[in-house]
């Protein structure tokens, strides 16, 4: 197989949804599709479960299972297909923003009874704000939910989404018969059982053809004709082109749990999915199609053995092909590095491999070279944009407890910020340390690994920020900036990147400073250009 057909035949998405709408049961049953599992039950979910906020063996046990889940990949109908976990629980929504980066498409998952739910809303808005192609399932159709019609309303409203339905479904809840497919034109009956094998489907070209009566009932089948006749109505006809810019959205029904409208989804999903997309760095856009190699780091993983602090840095492929034992450049260092033992991810296994390609992620020991958003490339200097940080909601004063283990301390820090789990501001007035993260487990989660991994000992001390505002740009003669610089003095303080933030101590302080100083422009977002 050459270059380009590899590229084509990869489809390398991320399955998003609020925590229990059924992300795991689906990937599962993706995964079973594949040939990847045997049986269901085999991905463990990754889910923190609630009250483990204090209980760290819980924590080191999440650690494990997303490792394991966090690239899951298997071939179905000669697609190479390629799942990036994405956490759900929200305290970890940057890690998911992150993934996002590395994704080529989304799946959005949704519980029928419980519509459109928070998480949901956020993630949506980032895959909408980067034009991210997205399929939308519905899931638990087994049980009681949402009117059809309802639900695809509430998902254009609250989501922005413009769907399409590709499937609808019979019934629902106890009167649930099964979903026609409109993509397919196949009626697929459902039988209420976990194990069901998945059939083909009957073929209905003819929706008037009296055997639907037969199979379904005469109610059922007058139903569904009058709601496929409103569907075309009301609703765009699927264009591929529209989906692939993310302009509009088709949507499907099913149970997971049962395995139904699964298979209909998936090969819905192979044909129209996109398959690796071009990426803009800071010089260009880079074609997945190029011959050289290029790729950058999504997501670095610490070591689970504490005696070993080597980490794995997961790189997506954007270009060319990855080798093993190749020298590729590492643009940030400007040295140049290769990698004996890079991991590939199959199902829930990882091996080492000799050659990627793009759309794959390989996984790179690591010994602290590697941060997140590091380009590599065969020798062009070039950085991939589009790993910005958000603001973080939680912010404390991060204090040594033990003045002996100063510089462990500065390391850990340093080393678990490289990892994402949260962003460090260091005050410009007096080198202060504040710790900003999405949730409030992470300083637990910080607290607890600085000491059994570093060996130092912190303390928090609160502090009243509401917002951090990234500053651009800083422009010294401006005499607004230097009024802004020398008023906000005790608020003012750098990024890991040096970059100028101002923590802001309530949303009224942002508004009228904001006001105040038109030309010092703040954003929530690190990378704004
Ligand atoms: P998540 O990863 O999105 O958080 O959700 P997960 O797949 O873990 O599913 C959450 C719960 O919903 C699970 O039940 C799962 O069995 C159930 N579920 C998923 N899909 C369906 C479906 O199509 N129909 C029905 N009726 N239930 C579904 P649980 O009791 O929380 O967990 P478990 O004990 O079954 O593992």
């Amino acid at each position: 197989m050459n270059l380009l057909q590899e590229i084509d035949r990869r489809r390398t998405f991320g399955i998003i949804s609020h925590p229990d709408a059924g992300k795991t049961t689906l990937t599962e049953k993706l995964l079973l599709f594949g040939g990847a599992i045997q049986e269901a039950g085999a991905v463990k979910s990754n889910k923190i479960k609630k009250g483990a906020t204090s209980d760290f063996m819980e924590i080191e046990r999440q650690r494990g299972i997303s490792v394991a889940t966090s690239v899951l990949a298997f071939i179905y109908k000669d697609k190479k297909i390629n799942i990036l976990d994405t956490p759900g629980h929200k305290d970890f929504a940057e890690d998911t923003f992150r993934t996002l980066t590395a994704v080529d498409s989304v799946i959005v998952v949704i519980d029928v009874a419980k519509g459109v739910e928070e998480q949901t809303e956020k993630l949506v808005e980032v895959c909408r704000m980067r034009n991210i192609p997205m399929i939308v399932f519905i899931n638990k159709l087994d049980r009681e939910g949402k009117d059809a019609f309802d639900l695809l309303d509430e998902v254009e409203q609250k989501l922005g989404l413009t769907v399409v339905p590709l499937s609808f479904p019979i019934g629902m809840g106890y009167d649930f018969k099964g979903i026609y497919n409109i993509w397919g034109k196949k009626l697929n009956l459902f039988s209420g059982d976990t194990k069901q094998t998945v059939s083909e489907g009957i073929e209905f070209t003819d929706l008037e053809d009296p055997e639907l009566d037969e199979i379904i009932g005469n109610k059922a089948a007058s139903t569904l004709r009058e709601e496929l006749e409103l569907i075309s109505e009301v609703y765009p006809s699927f264009d591929k082109e529209a989906y692939l810019k993310g302009e509009l959205q088709p949507v499907f029904f099913g149970s997971a749990l049962n395995n139904f409208g699964v298979k209909e989804l998936l090969d819905c999903f192979i044909d129209i999915a996109p398959s690796p997309q071009p990426k803009m760095s800071d010089t260009r856009l880079v074609d997945s199609r190029e011959k050289q190699f290029s790729g950058f780091v999504f997501k670095i993983h610490a070591n689970m053995d504490p005696k070993h602090r080597d980490r794995l840095a997961f790189v997506k492929i954007v270009s060319g092909v990855f080798k093993r034992n190749t020298n590729y450049l590492h643009v940030k260092l400007g040295k140049k590095m290769k990698f004996s033992s890079p991991n590939a991810f199959f199902a829930e296994k990882k091996e080492i491999v000799e050659e990627s390609f793009p759309g794959d992620i390989v996984g790179l020991h690591d010994t602290g070279n590697f941060k997140i958003g590091d380009t590599l490339t065969e020798g062009e200097i070039m950085e991939f944009k589009g790993i910005p940080s958000f603001s973080p909601e939680h912010f404390r004063y991060v204090n040594n407890s033990d003045p002996m283990k100063a510089k462990q301390l500065a390391k850990g820090l340093d080393q678990l910020m490289d990892e994402g789990v949260a962003q460090l501001f260091t005050l410009d007035l007096n080198n202060r340390k504040v710790i900003g993260t999405v949730g409030a487990l992470q300083f637990e989660v910080i607290q607890y690994r600085l000491e059994h991994e570093y060996g130092a000992i912190c303390s928090y001390e609160n502090v009243n920020v509401h917002k951090a505002c990234w500053v651009a740009p800083e422009d010294q003669h401006n005499d607004q900036f230097k009024e802004f610089k020398r008023v906000k003095q005790r608020y003012l303080a750098r990024d890991k990147k040096g970059r100028l933030v101002f923590l802001a101590d309530s949303a009224f302080t942002v508004q009228m400073t904001q006001e105040k100083y038109p030309t010092v422009k703040l954003h929530f977002v690190s990378e704004f250009k």
